[in-house]
């Protein structure tokens, strides 16, 4: 797995920073999908332990692609073990994505909210599931994915992490691609490697890792003068 790109930030991303490391992401993500024989729309944001920064990340990308003429895009809160999507893009938890697989009545063209009309769309999570696995094992699961691939150009999914929770790589497995998320200075190498090694054996095409929360090691004004 190659290194897809670097995000640096200690507590909070500096807003003046944002739009070039969505820009930036973004750029990379669109080379690495060039680059792959096979068909990459529905691609899955996932990490090896929980806070390292799925949500922020698919925020970012989904930010840069809604600037984009030529993309029509979908985030998917999937990430249902703590649901965030919603607050970052300031709009109601639910109905969302469990309600559309849950309910027979729920269209997801429905439950969709528009960022940017007709470019860029969000599916917050939904009503909180009492089980991951038989949520991400339902049958209307398969049926789902295939819509999305012929509605949109890209649908990024914030998934949960893998390695905490492996029991959604069946789920990972139907989407055409991973971006691996690695937070600096707090996951173990030899963690990240034993979930990267799952994703593997289940078949997933990893895209690349973005390590995150990288640190200054010198002062960022150094950083700023060149
Ligand atoms: N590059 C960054 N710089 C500064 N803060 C960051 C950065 N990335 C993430 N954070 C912060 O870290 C916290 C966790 O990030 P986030 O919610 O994106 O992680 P997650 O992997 O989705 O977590 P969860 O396991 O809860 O789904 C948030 O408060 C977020 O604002
Ligand atoms: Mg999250």
């Amino acid at each position: 797995m190659g290194l897809f790109a670097d995000i640096y930030g200690e507590n909070t991303l500096q807003k003046s920073r944002i739009a070039v490391i969505s820009d930036h992401l973004l750029g990379t993500l669109v080379d690495a999908v060039n680059r792959v024989d096979t068909e990459v729309k529905l691609i899955g944001l996932t990490s090896t332990q929980e806070k390292e920064g799925v949500t922020t990340v698919t925020h970012l990308i989904a930010n840069a692609l809604c600037t984009s003429t030529y993309f029509r895009s979908l985030v998917v809160d999937a990430g249902l073990h703590n649901p965030a999507m919603h607050r970052v893009e300031n709009i109601p938890e639910a109905p969302g994505l469990s309600d559309v697989i849950l309910s027979k009545e729920l269209r997801w063209k429905e439950a969709i909210k528009s960022k940017k009309e007709p470019v860029c769309y969000v599916l917050p999570a939904g009503k909180s599931v009492e089980s991951l696995v038989d949520f991400f094992m339902h049958p209307r699961v398969y049926d789902f994915l295939k819509d999305l691939r012929s509605a949109f150009n890209f649908v990024l999914f914030d998934l949960p992490p893998v390695g905490t929770y492996p029991e959604i790589l069946p789920f990972i497995s139907e989407l055409d691609a991973v971006l691996f998320v690695v937070r600096a200075h707090y996951t173990r190498v030899r963690a990240a490697q034993v979930a990267v090694d799952r994703l593997k054996r289940g078949g997933v095409l990893i895209l690349g890792g973005i390590l995150n929360r990288k640190r200054y090691y010198i002062p960022e004004t150094l950083y700023k003068m060149f």
